[in-house]
C-alpha cells in the first residue's frame, strides 16, 4: 500500500539535481579558514552578505524595535498574539515604500495590494495557485532559477515551458523565441496561461531593457495570458543600466491590462534577510489580492519579523544608507571576481546585477554536450572544490555555462576561491601542453604538483601571502584523481 501522497512521492521538489548536490557537498566538507582549509567553497548559494554591519548596527541602536528587548517588551504581547492574514499596516506601508524607493521613485506602489508570502518561493506558489490549474503551463526563459520548477509545479501542478534563449545575443528574450515556444505549446495541447520572468535575471546577472520588457507586456496582452515578474533582485543593481520595473513600463505603455500584470518581491537578496521569510505578492488585478490574501494564511511572514520590519524599512536615512553601500559593495565584489577570472583567462557574461557571475567555461569542455558539462561540473565540486552550479541546472539550452556566487562570503574566501580555479586552470593548461594536447581538452587526471610561482601575484592578499597561509596545505596541491 502507498502511503503517502502523489505529490509527497513525486520528484518535482527537483532536489535531485546537481544544484542542490553541490550544496549537499559543501554540507559534507564545508570550508573554514582555519578550522577546515581543505573543505569545499559554497558559491552555489545567491545570499547576500555584504552588509550585515549595517543592519547589526541599525538593531543595535533601535531595541524598540525589537520585542524582546527591555525597550521593546511593552509591544510583545500586542504583537505575539497579532494573527491576520492583511499584515501589520505599519509593515505594509514601509514595504510599499521600499519598493518604490529601489526604483528610484518613479512609482508608488499601493499598501493594500501586498500580499504576504513565505519569502519569494511561498509567494511565486502563491501566484501560481491564483492563476493556474493543475496541468496549465507557465513560459519561462531559460537559464532560469532551478528551483522555480518546485516553487511553480511542485503542489500546484502548473508546468513550465521553457523559452530557450542563448549566448548568441546575450541571453535576451526575443518575441520569437516566446512565439515558438508558445505556438509549439498549442501544438501540444498544452494551455499557457502566463509568462514568468526574473528581472535582474537569476542566473544572469543581468536586467531587462525598456524595449525588451514592452515586448514582453505586449505579448501578454496579445495572448491575454499572466505576466508574473519576480524582482526578488531590483536592488542588487550596482551599476548601469539601471533596473527597470514592470510597473514602470505599465505607466508608460498605451495600453495594458494591468489585471495580468503581478509582481513577486521578497526581502532575501535586497536586504539580505533570506531566514525572515518575507515574500510579497503586489498585483494589479483586484481579484487576485482578494484570494491571495487568503491563501497568505498559509505562508505569512511572522507579525515579530513585520513589526521590526516596518521600523527598520520607514528609516529612510538608514534605508538610503544601505542601499547605497550595498550596491558599491556588489559593485567592488563583482570587480575584483570578474578580474581575477579574467586573469585566469575565463570570461563571463557581462552583467550589472544580482549576487553570481555567469561564467563561460565552453572552452574547456571536452566537447559541447551536457555529459561533458557534468564531468567538468564533478572535477571543479570535487577536486577544485568549489561548488558552483552547473547551466543544466538552469535549464541553459547551451552545455559550459556556470553560476558562480560572489556574496555570500568575506573577501579572504574569494582570494581562496580565485586562487583555487588560477591553480585549477594553469594546471590544466600545463597538463596539455605535456601532454602535447589542445588546451581544449580536460586532462584524465589532475597533476596538480605545480610550483607557487605560478599562482597570478595580482589575486594574492597579503593574508594569503603570510607565513601562515593556507594554501600549501590546499587539497589542490595534492590533488590526484
Ligand atoms: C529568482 C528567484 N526567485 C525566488 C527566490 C526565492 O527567494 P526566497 O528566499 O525569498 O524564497 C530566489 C532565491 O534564490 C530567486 O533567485
Amino acid at each position: 500500500m502507498v502511503l503517502l501522497s502523489k505529490i509527497a512521492t513525486n520528484d518535482r521538489h527537483g532536489e535531485n539535481s546537481p544544484y542542490f548536490d553541490g550544496w549537499k557537498a559543501y554540507d559534507m566538507n564545508p570550508y573554514h579558514p582555519t578550522e577546515n582549509r581543505d573543505g569545499v567553497i559554497q558559491m552555489g548559494l545567491a545570499e547576500n552578505q555584504l552588509c550585515f554591519d549595517l543592519s547589526e548596527d541599525w538593531i543595535r541602536k533601535n531595541p524598540k524595535a525589537s520585542i524582546c528587548t527591555a525597550e521593546g517588551v511593552n509591544e510583545f504581547k500586542n504583537i505575539a498574539i497579532f494573527q491576520d492574514y492583511h499584515g501589520l499596516p505599519e509593515f505594509r506601508q514601509a514595504v510599499a515604500s521600499f519598493m518604490g524607493r529601489v526604483r528610484g521613485g518613479r512609482v508608488k506602489f499601493d499598501p493594500d495590494r501586498i500580499v504576504m508570502g513565505g519569502g519569494a518561493t511561498g509567494a511565486n506558489e502563491l501566484i501560481m495557485f491564483c492563476l493556474a490549474d493543475p496541468g496549465d503551463a507557465f513560459l519561462v526563459p531559460s537559464p532560469y532559477y532551478p528551483a522555480f520548477d518546485r516553487d511553480l509545479g511542485w503542489r500546484t501542478g502548473v508546468d513550465i515551458v521553457p523559452v530557450h534563449c542563448d549566448s548568441s545575443n546575450g541571453f535576451l528574450i526575443t518575441k520569437a523565441a516566446l512565439e515558438t515556444a508558445y505556438e509549439k505549446a498549442q501544438k501540444d495541447n498544452i494551455n499557457i496561461k502566463g509568462l514568468l520572468i526574473a528581472n535582474p535575471s537569476n542566473p544572469l546577472g543581468t536586467v531587462l531593457d525598456r524595449e525588451t520588457l514592452k515586448s514582453l507586456v505586449s505579448f501578454v496582452n496579445e495572448k491575454n495570458i499572466h505576466l508574473v515578474c519576480d524582482e526578488i533582485y531590483a536592488a542588487t543593481v550596482f551599476s548601469t543600466p539601471s533596473f527597470v520595473s514592470v510597473s514602470e513600463i505599465m505607466q508608460e505603455m498605451e495600453y495594458c491590462n494591468p489585471d495580468l500584470i503581478h509582481i513577486v518581491y521578497s526581502l532575501s537578496k535586497d536586504m539580505g534577510l533570506p531566514g525572515f521569510r518575507v515574500g510579497i505578492v503586489y498585483s494589479y488585478n483586484d481579484a487576485v489580492v482578494s484570494c491571495g490574501r487568503k491563501m497568505s494564511s498559509f505562508g505569512l511572514v511572522s507579525s515579530q519579523t513585520q513589526h521590526l520590519l516596518a521600523a527598520m524599512l520607514s528609516d529612510e536615512e538608514f534605508v538610503e544608507n544601505y542601499l547605497e553601500q550595498s550596491s558599491k559593495r556588489l559593485a567592488k565584489r563583482h570587480n575584483v571576481f570578474t578580474r581575477g577570472l579574467a586573469k585566469a583567462g575565463i570570461t563571463c557574461l557581462k552583467s550589472n546585477a544580482g549576487l553570481f557571475v555567469w561564467m563561460d567555461l565552453r572552452r574547456l569542455l571536452k566537447e559541447q554536450t551536457f555529459e561533458a558539462e557534468m564531468v567538468l561540473w564533478r572535477v571543479i565540486i570535487n577536486e577544485v572544490k568549489v561548488n558552483v552550479s552547473p547551466g543544466s541546472s538552469f535549464h541553459c539550452s547551451e552545455p559550459g555555462w556556470f553560476r558562480v556566487c560572489i556574496a555570500n562570503m568575506d573577501d579572504e574566501t574569494v582570494v581562496v576561491a580565485l586562487q583555487r580555479i588560477h591553480a585549477f586552470v594553469h594546471q590544466e593548461k600545463d597538463g596539455n601542453k605535456s601532454q602535447g594536447k589542445s588546451t581544449k581538452c580536460l586532462p584524465k587526471k589532475l597533476q596538480l604538483s605545480f610550483s607557487f610561482r605560478r599562482y597570478d601575484e595580482g589575486i594574492m592578499s597579503p593574508h594569503m601571502m603570510s607565513p601562515h597561509s593556507p594554501v600549501p596545505l590546499s587539497p589542490l596541491l595534492q590533488a590526484r584523481t
